[in-house]
């Protein structure tokens, strides 16, 4: 893959060529067609830090990354110089020091990690940047459609719920389309982007008019931990307004239609038992596809040629 990027903070710092040369490693994984690249000179030693809570996310980097054959590191920035006051800068470029070559980032800042792209202090992909953007979630939610149904063009696909605070919708608003893929955006007029905001997408309060016209269904997490005060009286009656149950998607027709989550569910809000439990529900679907995703993202990362890497002046050469 040509030029994979040093910093992978966003959707947009992505080609359609990688994208797809993504999306053909990740099945070539899945396919166990390949197991891990050689690598030659030496084991590339890769960090997770999670400055914000994570089960699917961080363990199935873990997982990912030692299933490529690298040695893990899960830096543990409660007990770093980072408590001591230090930058995410300097403490990355101790890291690169010590001859790590990546860090998966989880940060509750919002583009955090932008600031890293011209000089990067280490290999970088973003796990999860506050409300900004979860770009390798996308690139999974993306290989999990194609799975089930290999030509997207045409097809609609609606995002439930807490668009507004998700860092997973804003990487998939930047994602689908590019497949051909029309989005509608519903849920409480609180958790929806103003009409307008994003041109050629659908945005709606009303989950049934935008279900009846959908082919897939992503739904989300309210996410109460990034309202910061903002009015959420909607969530006492979330279920019945736009939550989703084998009998809503009954009555609506849809009884075979495909539900994602990119977890963890609130459920009984979001989702009942009873649709978790179904041949609908593709949450753990996507959760197994984190594993070969994850592992083609960090493969593209590791191979890419860039000599900027760690040079906090760029005078050594
Ligand atoms: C999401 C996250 O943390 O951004 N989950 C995930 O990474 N699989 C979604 C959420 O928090 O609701």
């Amino acid at each position: 893959m040509n030029n994979f990027p040093s910093v992978f903070e966003s959707i947009k710092d992505l080609d359609f060529q990688q994208i797809e040369g993504l999306l053909s490693l990740a099945l070539k994984f899945k396919k166990r067609e390949i197991d891990s690249p050689p690598f030659i000179n030496k084991t590339p030693i890769i960090a997770t830090s999670f400055l914000e809570n994570s089960t699917r996310t961080k363990h199935s980097f873990a997982i990912a990354i030692q299933k490529l054959g690298c040695m893990y590191i899960d830096f543990n920035a409660d007990t770093s110089s980072l408590k001591k006051g230090e930058s995410l800068e300097e403490t990355l470029l101790t890291l690169h020091c010590q001859g790590v070559d990546a860090c998966v980032i989880r940060t509750s800042v919002s583009r955090e990690l932008a600031k890293f792209k011209d000089r990067p202090p280490l290999k970088i992909i973003n796990g999860g940047d506050g409300i900004h953007e979860h770009p390798t979630q996308a690139m999974l939610d993306l290989f999990t459609l194609k799975e089930i149904s290999e030509d997207l063009g045409g097809k609609t696909l609606t995002i439930i719920g807490d668009v507004v605070h998700s860092r997973v919708s804003h990487s998939l608003i930047e994602l689908l389309p590019q497949f051909g893929m029309n989005l509608i955006l519903a849920g409480p007029k609180q958790c929806i982007p103003a009409a307008g905001e994003y041109p050629g997408i659908e945005i709606t309060t009303d989950l049934d008019y935008a279900a009846e016209r959908s082919d897939f269904l992503y739904t989300l997490r309210i996410q109460k931990e990034r309202h910061k005060g903002e009015d959420s009286s909607y969530y006492d009656s979330y279920h019945q307004t736009h939550g989703l149950s084998l009998d809503r998607l009954r009555k609506l027709n849809k009884k075979d239609i495909p539900v994602l989550h990119p977890g963890p569910v609130n459920i009984g809000v979001e989702l009942s038992l009873d649709l978790v439990r179904s041949a609908n529900y593709q949450g753990y679907t996507q959760v197994e596809n984190s594993i070969p995703m994850r592992m083609a993202i960090i493969q593209a990362i590791l191979s890419n040629n860039d000599k900027n890497v760690g040079r906090p002046h760029g005078e050594r050469s």
